[in-house]
């Protein structure tokens, strides 16, 4: 995978001016909110809510802690943490864009989970937390939409408490060709077909496909997550490695 110049980054396949990234990943999660989970559900045939079960079991969360779940979008890993670090505890939702915010916050509320849970809309590679502030983060399908993700991830691992643990959990590179190949058939021509059918949105999918295919493998990940800080980086691969779970802690 090619390095785009300075001032210029990747959406999907295209290069364009970092500054415009935000702009076209907003308009792709503005466009999707409604849909997303179905969408979710279709597209990974409901093995999404596995992958995000075995993060929050990877997490040790205990009741009382306090919880950071970023790009959290329609809210499915904060309602796993909320019910996780109960009353007295707290899980904050953070996402940068309103739509997603906005879908996470209902469902949430008809879920009767609101309780323990704060909607907070944040980029995050500036998050307005004070250091120290949180036992867990996790960022889930969310690191991949990040303009500048060495800054996310510093940023991250300045709101971790010492002791406190990050989980990134996002798609990865499959660790068979043969995998590959189907997944890429899968990707390439399924995808964007059931995308224009479900959510009239051809586009967004092909950039979800494309946005897979250029984000770090699971080594690159986890040196951008030591260079960031985390220590004892470690990462499971989950379906074949068309998803993987990374951990590391802030000592
Ligand atoms: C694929 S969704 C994942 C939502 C949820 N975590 C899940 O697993 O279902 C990606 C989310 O990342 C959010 N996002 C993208 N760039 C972001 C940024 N710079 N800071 C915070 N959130 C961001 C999007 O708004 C979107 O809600």
């Amino acid at each position: 995978m090619s390095e785009p110049s300075n001032s210029t980054t990747h959406f999907g396949y295209k290069s364009v001016p970092a500054e415009q990234k935000v702009a076209m990943v907003a308009d792709v999660f503005h466009s999707v909110a409604a849909k997303y989970d179905i969408m979710n559900d279709v597209m990974s045939m409901g093995i999404h809510r596995l992958w995000k079960r075995f993060a929050i079991d990877c997490s040790g969360v205990r009741p009382g802690q306090q919880v950071l779940d970023l790009a959290g979008g329609t809210g499915d890993i904060a309602a796993l943490f909320s019910k996780r670090v109960g009353a007295n505890g707290k899980v904050i939702l953070a996402d940068i864009n309103e739509s997603m915010l906005n879908v996470g916050r209902d469902k949430l509320r008809d879920l009767g989970l609101i309780n323990n849970i704060e909607f907070v809309q944040a980029n995050a590679e500036a998050l307005p937390f004070a250091d120290n502030s949180f036992d867990i983060i996790s960022i889930g399908f969310g690191l991949r939409n990040v303009t500048d993700k060495d800054a996310a991830l510093r940023s991250m691992f300045r709101v971790l408490k010492p002791g406190g643990r990050l989980l990134v959990l996002e798609f990865s590179k499959p660790t068979h060709d043969w995998l590959s190949k189907a997944y890429d058939l899968y990707s390439f021509r399924l995808l964007p077909f059931m995308g224009q059918l479900i959510a009239n949105d051809k586009e967004s999918y092909q950039y979800l496909a494309e946005s897979i295919r250029m984000h770090p493998d699971q080594e690159t990940l986890k040196q951008m997550m030591a260079a960031a800080g985390f220590a004892e980086v470690s990462y499971y691969n989950m379906t074949g490695g068309i998803v993987a779970l990374h951990r590391g802690y802030k000592f």
